[in-house]
């Protein structure tokens, strides 16, 4: 497996594109099942996680293809092979799951393996069987596999969430689109990402209001058509570059993307004493020192997302003064704090808060983790720490950053991939 090197020391600056969002391109490529004929994708990242959702797609029968530019997806959806998503996928990703809903809506039975333990924690889909069930849709469990069935079409209903869940509300909406009749989803998850699904379910001729609110109304359809669509821009992936240009006292153009979405991780920044405004083409991040010790709790949509958690914890490692970081989220989302005490960071994990006790110095050293988002931090710790610092493992960085390595070169980094073992 690859690693990144990375010799800390470098300051950020210049422009970096921002691709298409992971998050918006996976439960979009899964709409793709709903309706026959052939869909164009457009903005799609080049990742591993969009790897494996086509494979999956290539598993029920659909046809997917890459052009050339790597960044436009080719769908064409027939009648389905099979029916499945087989474990060998959902343990790879567990955004698998996003092919229930449809499955289900569209051929009446659906068997998806279940995610099982996850390295950011539990994350069960009760929420989305109990949404499938207020439809009409037996559920049952057999040998780690999730199978549901509907002998007629799928009826609105009324789901109220017990928790804001994102695929739970996007699986259920996709659901929905084909239901007979109206469903109503309180407590829906309000991100950017879900608010894109229902833009383009009504491109495909569906019925959405409310997307992005905490309460969706879905009329369902008898059929949806394909669709031609450009995925937005990555709020994650942008607020990853944000904070490495923060950290390092960069100055950098964040391409493509408007400050709404990155509102939240733009606030903490400004009160960590980092200048972001918006400007033509995109978002500009400045980097100041003295960074401001920032206290912050991570939220669903509004508030400040979990997926920038571990980023922000490396500035605040920075910060002069102390800073509690609470995860309420996923309950075990502190996997690079350990990587982090390694590189001479002085942290403390009580229950769910972690308490940052800043400036540290950080120093190279091999570091490992294993969730996405925790790697990410660990490079942004690279490019502040003194030395050397091999991430190991990027497998989990190239699961949702495209060509992270090029694009902090591209802004002066001194990170390059180094080739692993097979
Ligand atoms: N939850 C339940 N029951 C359910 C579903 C969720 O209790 O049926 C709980 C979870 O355990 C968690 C909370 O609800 O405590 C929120 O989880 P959610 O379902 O919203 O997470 P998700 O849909 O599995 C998506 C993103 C994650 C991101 C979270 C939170 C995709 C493909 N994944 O996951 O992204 O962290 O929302 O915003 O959209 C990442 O990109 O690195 C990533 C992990």
């Amino acid at each position: 497996m690859d690693n990144i090197r990375i010799e800390g020391g470098s300051t950020l600056s210049g422009r970096v594109a921002i691709s298409g969002a992971k998050n918006a391109a996976l439960p979009i490529l899964a709409a793709a099942i709903l309706g026959d004929g052939e869909s164009t994708i457009r903005n799609v990242p080049d990742l591993r996680d969009i790897g494996t959702m086509a494979r999956l797609l290539r598993h029920l029968g659909l046809d997917v293809s890459r052009r050339d530019d790597h960044h436009v997806l080719d769908i064409v959806a027939r009648p389905v092979a099979h029916d499945d998503a087989p474990y060998e996928l959902v343990k790879q990703m567990r955004a698998s799951v996003l092919v229930l809903g449809p499955l289900v809506a569209r051929y009446g039975r659906a068997r998806v393996s279940l995610p099982g333990g996850c390295a950011i924690g539990a994350r069960p889909i009760d929420q989305h069987l109990k949404g499938l069930e207020a439809m009409g849709a037996k559920i049952e469990l057999e040998h780690g596999y999730v199978i549901a069935s509907t002998s007629g079409p799928l009826r609105g209903a009324e789901v109220v969430f017990d928790v804001p869940t994102v695929t739970g509300t996007e699986n259920l909406m996709m659901a929905a689109a084909l239901a007979r009749g109206r469903t109503t989803l309180v407590n829906a998850a309000r991100e950017p990402e879900v608010e894109e699904l229902g833009r383009v379910l009504n491109k495909m001729g569906g019925h959405v209001e409310g997307a992005g609110t905490d309460t969706v109304i879905i009329e369902g359809r008898e059929g949806l058509h394909p669709v031609d669509h450009a995925i937005i821009p990555d709020r994650i992936e942008a607020g990853t570059f944000a904070v490495a240009a923060a950290a390092t006292g960069g100055d950098v153009l964040l391409a493509g993307i408007s400050i709404e979405p990155i509102e939240a991780i733009a606030h903490k920044l400004r009160r960590a004493g980092v200048e972001v405004r918006s400007e033509e083409g995109g978002v500009r991040v400045r980097g100041h020192r003295p960074i401001r010790p920032t206290n912050l709790t991570t939220e669903p949509h509004p508030g400040f997302p979990t997926d920038m958690q571990a980023q922000l914890m490396v500035l605040m490692c920075l910060a002069e003064g102390t800073s509690v970081i609470t995860e309420t989220i996923f309950e075990n989302r502190f996997m690079h704090v350990a990587e982090l005490q390694r590189m001479g960071a002085t942290i403390e994990v009580r229950g769910r808060s972690a308490i940052v006790r800043g400036p540290c110095v950080l120093n190279g050293a091999p570091v490992m983790a294993t969730d996405l988002r925790a790697s990410a931090s660990l490079v942004i710790a690279g490019l502040v720490a003194r030395g050397t610092t091999d991430v190991l493992r990027v497998y989990h960085i190239d699961r949702g950053y495209e060509r992270i390595e090029e694009k902090l070169a591209a802004l002066g980094a001194a990170v390059r991939r180094v080739p692993g073992a097979a």
